[in-house]
């Protein structure tokens, strides 16, 4: 495999047609951006037909189409199949960021927009990748692309296209770049993401909003109400206190938690770049630990009431909350939503009445380091990066990940570029033209290596 001279000819235009796709607001979340999600369907389809690949077309579902493209090489040869999503967060609140969200720009050697890494530049990588090899005549097996547009609002309609079009997707291997590693100068491949689980909760006190002179202080508030729920979900050591929560959950061994002490980690560094002087968690756990081999409950917005300019004396009729459960690999999905809805339930007092509503869920996954899989994945970057990839637990979640081996019977490669600083989901999004520029580098010994071992394997 020869990359780098091709790669060091075209790498200004590929960052130019990234751009062009990051231009594309693809918010997923927000109606208001429908049309803009399709247009981003269409341009990485068009991209893939240049690149070389065939059948490149849009897979419309209930919501958001997925690109499927194939480039076929030969029959007897393994097929990897691509994963990546063209949708993106919001980009609220918009006076945080330094340059405008869906105006690409470098900056200090970063692409700065919304989806510079999560996920159009991580995705866009393998485009390019596939470019390199099919031009220069390199494409060691054959490959599929699935690029969806619901990655960011959990992949709603993706179970019923995967149960659907088994046949189509029909691969030997899922190769995922929507993840981070350590650093450039110590690469790490992902071996766990957690599930979870996502509630709306509604709180409803009086039936209307009330004078709060005339009733306050006899009527429940439904919003300290709910603020009070949600203190309850925790104890003092920040231990979740929904009995069975920890039911399924993996304890490690003093061994197996001494290896995972071992990664590099700076905590000094990781307050500093957070702007806190303490971090918080559960008792008895590293930072590290908290945000890969524990489960955790977070509040990701709360409202209800007056918010608007000035003051308004109300007593409000309803509060809402949106909380989310991260979950580790054992854990159900299903049973955490029904003990989490039977017990907050069980916390309100009779002044109110609660519902629960879940939005969304999807289990944990751990890829064992013996799978091939991994191993390709890790020879691909031993190649390129001159040194092992360390094997790491990250604490985000891609949930298509454990429906990829529940319903394609298929391992997945999590290979991505990105940086846990890189700033996902927040304003200020980048991702490193060195990091994007490794990615399209490495790809294409995935593909060889993994070609390689199946061929060992007798496939
Ligand atoms: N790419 C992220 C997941 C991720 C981030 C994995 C960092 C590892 C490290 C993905 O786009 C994402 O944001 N996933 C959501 C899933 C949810 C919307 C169902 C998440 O983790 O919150
Ligand atoms: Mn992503
Ligand atoms: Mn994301």
């Amino acid at each position: 495999m020869d990359v780098q001279p091709y790669l060091e000819q075209h790498k200004q235009r590929f960052v130019e047609e990234l751009f062009g796709w990051l231009r594309i607001p693809s918010v997923s979340a927000d109606p208001k951006f429908r049309d803009d999600v399709f247009e981003a369907a269409e341009y990485v389809r068009m991209r893939l037909e240049e690149a070389g690949a065939e059948q490149c077309r849009l897979i419309p579902t209930e919501g958001f189409p997925i690109v499927y493209a194939e480039k076929t090489v030969g029959p007897e040869l393994p097929t990897v199949l691509v994963y990546g999503h063209y949708d993106v967060q919001p980009a609220d609140p918009y006076d945080l960021w330094h340059s405008p969200p869906f105006e690409p720009q470098v900056r200090d050697g970063k692409i700065y927009a919304r989806g510079a890494c999560d996920d159009k530049g991580q995705t866009y990588m393998h485009v390019k990748a596939l470019e390199l090899m099919t031009k220069t005549g390199q494409l060691p097996c054959n490959v599929k692309f699935m690029i969806e547009g619901e990655e960011e609002i959990g992949s709603v309609h993706l179970e019923s296209f995967l149960q659907e079009n088994k046949q189509l997707l029909q691969a030997d291997v899922v190769l995922v770049s929507d993840t981070a590693m350590i650093g450039l100068d110590c690469p790490s491949i992902t071996i766990g993401l957690r599930g979870l689980c996502y509630f709306e909760v509604e709180v409803t006190g009086p039936n209307r909003d009330l004078h709060s002179g005339t009733y306050g202080g006899a009527v429940a508030n439904p919003i300290q109400v709910l603020a009070r729920m949600i203190t309850a979900l925790k104890d003092e050591n920040q231990h979740i206190t929904i009995p069975g929560f920890y039911d399924d959950v993996i304890e490690y061994t003093a061994e197996q938690r001494a290896e995972m002490a071992r990664r590099p980690f700076d905590l000094e560094a990781y307050k500093k770049e957070l702007g806190i002087e303490e971090v918080e968690g559960e008792a008895g756990f590293s930072t590290i630990e908290r945000t890969t081999i524990r489960p955790t409950l977070e509040c990701n917005g709360i409202w209800g009431g007056y918010t608007g300019a000035g003051a308004k004396t109300v007593l409000p009729s309803r509060a809402f909350a949106k909380i989310s459960c991260r979950l580790v690999a054992n854990q159900q999905p299903e049973k955490i939503a029904e003990l989490f809805a039977k017990h907050f339930v069980s916390l309100a007092p009779k002044s109110v009445k609660v519902q629960v509503r879940l939005l969304s869920a999807g289990r944990g996954v751990i890829v064992p380091t013996d799978s091939l899989a991994y191993r390709a994945a890790a020879m691909a970057i031993e190649r390129t990066f001159g040194k092992k990839p360390i094997p790491t637990m990250e604490g985000g979640s891609i949930p298509v990940v454990a429906s990829f081996e529940k319903i394609l019977g298929l391992k997945t490669a999590l290979m991505g570029f990105g940086l846990d600083t890189d700033a996902l989901h927040s304003p200020n999004e980048n991702f490193g033209l060195a990091n994007f520029f490794k990615g399209i580098e490495t790809i294409p010994f995935f593909y060889h290596y993994f070609t390689q071992l199946s061929q060992q394997n007798g496939r």
